[in-house]
Order: structure tokens, then sequence, then C-alpha cells
């Protein structure tokens, strides 16, 4: 038995003493928030590491969502998937616009491109697709669809920071990228997120918009937000960057140790995340399908017998939320293959401070109910 639950994820936090000096940064500028120096000291490293154009930090991913929306004057009807968390349709509803739904390509659980272009009416303005657990979309089709039928792209990359395809980082692709570094997200600011942008005129017109549409005392612009990250947040989001390559190699052999444990066990698909060049290892999704002993939801009851907390990432689908079944969203098609993933996919746990003792235990109650080995 191991002797502490074991959650989904764990965020990762630096040593304590190494924040510190940080702190007395900020006590001595006593600058708390409104783009202080922390504030640009992050988005100058952040534009660096992951080697993007321009970024903008946000308290958080859903407003940085909000935001990439109303930047872009998205109105009508948005092209998007089911499988994801329920802010990637929160923030089509927060502005009015009707989630369209459009089922998933069970390969990689992201938006299937070609289901896209039947879902589009004179109504519809952009496309918002997900890299669900961090695998990249097939941003060439998605994009050669937009150009097409002259739509946005918006991607919601609260999964992706750090994942990079043969051209470099993927959230340069579509027109703005959203970003989460949320508490549960592979490099984090206890609440933040971002969005990447191509150029510094549209992230002047991002910066306004997440300051209330203010551009000095007496001149507002915009019905803007308050989406601006502090400087607590940004300083500990410098501190982690110092640390995210060790994070991300941690999770990668997690990652490693899982597959060796779980390859070859009837009716358990491991994650196929082939396409990109450079992974995250944000997640760990298994399929669990009917050739396995049990069913995906009595695994997930199982692990939690053995205080393990997995997680089915993502169940319910958005469009099956009480919210979305409602005139204010559309499935133009049946969502089955996202109803399939919501129904066998179950997210084991991987964070950069999972030991290798703790995922042979776990990967030891998926074999037993398995095999049906006994297990002592
Ligand atoms: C796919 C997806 N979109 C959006 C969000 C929202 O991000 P945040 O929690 O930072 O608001 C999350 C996660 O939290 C997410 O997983």
């Amino acid at each position: 038995m191991n002797d502490k639950p074991i959650y989904v994820t764990e965020p990762y936090l630096p040593p304590l003493d190494e924040f510190i000096p940080y702190l007395e940064q900020i006590w001595a500028s006593k600058k708390l928030t409104n783009n202080g120096p922390m504030h640009q000291q992050l988005e100058a490293a952040l534009r660096d590491y992951l080697g993007v154009p321009e970024i903008a930090l946000f308290n958080n991913g859903t407003i940085a969502l909000l935001t990439a929306l109303q930047a872009l004057r998205i109105s009508g009807e948005v092209i998007t998937t089911p499988f994801s968390f329920v802010a990637t349709g929160h923030s089509l509803l927060w502005n009015g616009i009707t989630p369209v739904f459009v089922d998933i390509d069970p390969q990689t659980f992201n938006l299937d491109p070609e289901k896209i272009e039947a879902a589009i009416t004179p109504r519809t303005t952009a496309i918002m697709p997900v890299h669900c657990y961090g695998n990249p979309c097939d941003v060439a089709a998605i994009q050669e669809i937009a150009d097409t039928y002259n739509l946005k792209v918006i991607y919601d990359a609260a999964h992706a920071f750090g994942v990079e395809d043969e051209g470099g980082s993927i959230l340069r692709h579509g027109d703005l990228s959203a970003i989460s570094f949320h508490a549960t997200k592979v490099f984090n600011t206890f609440e933040g997120g971002a969005i990447v942008c191509p150029d510094a005129k549209t992230k002047r017109h991002i910066d306004n918009l997440k300051n209330f549409g203010i551009v000095n005392e007496t001149t507002v612009v915009a019905s803007g937000i308050n989406g601006k990250m502090s400087e607590i947040n940004a300083a500990f989001g410098l501190l982690q960057l110092k640390h995210i390559d060790c994070a991300i190699r941690r999770r990668e052999e997690v990652d490693r140790l899982y597959r060796r444990n779980l390859e070859g066990i009837k009716g358990i698909r491991l994650p196929d995340f082939q396409a990109q060049t450079v992974s995250n290892y944000a997640y760990f999704p298994v399929r669990v399908s009917h050739d396995y002993a049990v069913s995906r939801d009595e695994l997930y009851e199982r692990l939690r017998a053995h205080d393990v907390y997995a997680r089915r990432y993502f169940y319910p689908l958005i469009s099956d939320h009480a919210v979305y079944r409602g005139a204010e969203s559309r499935s133009p098609s049946p969502l089955s293959h996202a109803h399939s993933a919501a129904d066998e996919v179950i997210c084991l746990p991987i964070s950069a401070s999972l030991s290798a003792h703790q995922v042979e235990f776990i990967c030891q109650v998926v074999k037993e109910h398995g095999y049906g080995v006994s297990y002592g």
C-alpha cells in the first residue's frame, strides 16, 4: 500500500528559500501589480524560453481565452471540441457566442479537421481547437480550412506549455493561442495564463483589454476586463522557469516508467503522441477498452480504493453538461468518438515529484485487475 494519497498531479514547487529573494524585491519596490518589473521580466523570459514572437500574461487561462475572443471580435458561431475542460466552452458562452461541437479524432483526441467543414454556416467566425493533453492538433489542416472560409483560429493551448513541432513552439499557430499556468499545469504560477500573439500591435491591443481598456488617466477605449497577472504570481513564474526543464525531464521519466510497466496489457491503450517532436508530458491518458477485465469506471474506483486519484478527463463531455444542452450550443453531427473517449479514458497520475515506487504501485493496481492476479 502507498503511504499517502496520490493525486492526478502535484504542483511543482521549487525550494521555498529560493522564493524569498523575489518577495524581498517586491517588498522593496512596493509594486504589486499593473505591469510591474516581475511581470515584464516574466514576459521577456517566456518569450525567449518558448521562442514565440509576443506573449501577454494573464491572471488565469480562462480570462486569457475570453480576452482572445474579444481581441479578435469573434461572434456568431465557433467550432470547437466537446472533449475538453469546460472553460473552453464557457469562454464562448461568456462572449455570447454559440459553441458548435464537432467530433474528435480517436487517435489524437483533438478536433477532427475532416469534420469541421460540414459544421460551417454563414454565422461561423472562428475555430477554437484544443491541443488536448498537450498533443498538437493537425494545425496545417485546420489553417487550410480557416483560410478557405476566412475564419479565425484561436487555440486553447492550456495544456501545451513547451510543446514543439518541427518548426518550433506549437503556440505560434493560429491567430492566437491561450495558455494556462494553473497549479495543475506543467508550468504554474499558482493561478495564471497568457496569450501568445504574432506581433507587438496585437499585444498592445490585448494588454489594453486586460487592463479595463484604459489608455491613460482620462481615456478608456474598450470595455476591457481585469486580466492582469500580479507581481507575486509573475515572480513565482520566474523561479519556476529556472526549474522547468528539470521538472519536464522528471515527467518524461515517469512517462517512460508507465510505458515500461503497462505495455502489452490487454485492453489498455497507452498514449500515442508521435506527431510532436518535443512533448511536455502533461498527462498520461490511457484508454480502457472492452478487452480489459473491468470497465474504465471500475478501474477508477479500484484505484481510489488504493488512494490513487486518477481522473476521467474529459468526462462528461462539455456538450453533455446541462448548460450546453439548450439553444446556446449546437452539435451538427453525432459526437461518437468524443463519447467513446469520455467513457474510456483515464488519466493516471503524473508529476515531477511522482516517485518510481509510486508509479510501480499504480501500475500494479492496473495489472492486478487486468490479469486477475492477486495483489499482496
Ligand atoms: C483545456 C483547458 N482550457 C482552459 C483551462 C482554463 O485555465 P485556467 O484554469 O487557468 O483558467 C483549462 C484548465 O484549467 C484547461 O484544461
